[in-house]
């Protein structure tokens, strides 16, 4: 029987494939029939992506990025400009929402050990997508012009000062002047425009590399390798289930609770705290006037309190920055540290449940430290957990060969009423 379409469809078909990429990601993409609540985290990410672009741009109409008039056009956005306080607020709750989504992704995979064979290049996007949100997020913290704004940028971009030799003359090309100024004001809000879009390019090529392989799941099983044959296709992998309508309704319903939680947010609890937006941002940058604590944004926190750990060396800040990037740049490696005969953390042995565990405990410890004024017993603290998050990754060759794994199902189990959904019976490995 021909399924070549006819009609207006079958008129955009001659002339670009759009049915045959329907079928190829979505109604004919046989996604593993055990995805849990952790796969929520990817759709989620476009949609809180896409909803930056949005309220982004439209800010932008009323935003004027200059060193005399952005704190007030800011003012203007929340008190004149028509839903403009919604516009700013779903942006400012946004950044946060991206980052607690794509930390939950990133834990998401090292679980499921989602970043090993044969997904080391979607890993490898992925970290790239990450640091392209960390760039993002620093841009756009400059531009309301607040004291931390200001002061934190002005931290930031010092730290470029610290590489031996070109330091100085490096921290004067970033900011394009001697101090943080309008200049500088102005280059940030041209990299916060365009940088989101190469993220939308990059995640682009994230969703492409993941359909190459295939998805990962919970049980950390090759459903491609495993046995043949579902009710709608019988040469598709007998644990998929095709991704649209089963994944796209998951996702949706997915979407609807996620939202619920941020309208309650964007409505009722905006700054969370400080955590969202901090105190001195409600002031207008002053050149001349130092805020008492200067803290980034909680997403940036870890690495921050990484940074201030390490003593500096010949008063040289350097070594701190070297080490803060490390911890950063050290996830590309990830594919290549695990030496695990099994992927998924069910399957694992109890010394890299062990490191797991209290790798997430170190993340969150340093996130809290980095909020923090220093003290000798917080640096203290702040060195040990900088330690602790090395170890997991410099240990992994070690304890994730020494670990006792258990034995793979051939299956994926059953754990969600997506992965009862009937298929085929498929007969016993070796008699088809
Ligand atoms: C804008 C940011 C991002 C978006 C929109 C995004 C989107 C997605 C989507 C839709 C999926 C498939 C559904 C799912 O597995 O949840 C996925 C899978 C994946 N992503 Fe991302 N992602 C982003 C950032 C990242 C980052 C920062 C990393 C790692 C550093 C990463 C690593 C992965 C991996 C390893 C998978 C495969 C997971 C599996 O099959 O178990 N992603 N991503």
């Amino acid at each position: 029987m021909s399924t070549e379409r006819t009609g207006f469809l079958g008129w955009i078909d001659e002339r670009f494939p759009l049915t045959k990429v329907w079928k190829e990601h979505l109604s004919e993409y046989y996604a593993p029939k055990n995805f849990n609540f952790w796969y929520y985290m990817g759709s989620l990410a476009i949609l809180v992506l896409v909803l930056q672009i949005v309220t982004g741009l439209w800010l932008t109409m009323s935003y004027k990025p200059s060193a005399d008039d952005a704190f007030a056009s800011v003012a203007y956005i929340m008190r004149d400009v028509n839903w403009g306080w919604l516009l700013r607020y779903m942006h400012s709750t946004g950044a946060s929402a991206f980052f607690i989504l794509i930390y939950l992704h990133m834990f998401r995979a090292l679980l499921y050990g989602s970043y090993r064979k044969p997904r080391e290049l979607l890993w490898i996007i992925g970290v790239t997508i990450y640091l392209a949100m960390m760039a993002t997020a620093f841009f756009g913290y400059l531009l309301p012009w607040g004291q931390m704004s200001y002061w934190g940028a002005q931290v930031i971009v010092n730290l470029f000062a610290a590489v031996p030799g070109i330091g100085e003359d490096l921290s004067v090309w970033v900011r394009g002047d001697y101090v943080i100024s309008d200049v500088t004001l102005n280059r940030f809000f041209a990299f916060h425009f365009l940088v989101p879009f190469l993220i939308a390019g990059l995640v682009f090529i994230h969703i492409v590399a993941l359909h190459k392989v295939g998805s990962n799941n919970p049980d950390g099983i090759e459903i491609k390798q495993g046995p043949k044959g579902n009710r709608w296709d019988d040469k598709a992998p007998a644990d998929g289930i095709p991704f649209h309508p089963y994944y796209t309704v998951k996702d949706i319903a997915g979407a609807v609770g996620f939202l619920i939680l941020f309208a309650a947010v964007v409505f009722f609890w905006p700054d969370l705290g400080g955590l969202f937006l901090e105190a001195p941002n409600f002031q207008p940058a002053d050149p001349l006037k130092t805020p008492e604590h200067i803290a980034p944004v909680w997403y940036f926190t870890p690495y921050y309190a990484i940074l201030r750990a390490v003593p500096p060396m010949f008063g040289s800040q350097f070594p701190g920055v070297v080490v803060m990037f490390a911890a950063i740049l050290i996830l590309f490696f990830l594919p290549w540290l695990d030496r695990s005969e099994v992927k998924s953390i069910r399957y694992k042995g109890i010394l890299s449940k062990i490191a797991i565990g209290v790798f997430a405990i170190t993340f969150i410890v340093l996130a809290w430290l980095g909020l923090e004024s220093v003290t000798p017993a917080k640096t203290l603290l702040a060195q040990i957990f900088t330690v602790l998050y090395f170890l997991f990754f410099l240990l992994m060759p070690i304890y994730s060969k020494l670990d006792k794994t258990k034995p793979v199902p051939e299956r994926v189990t059953k754990t969600s009423w997506m992965s009862r959904i009937k298929t085929k019976p498929v007969p016993e490995r070796g008699t088809q």
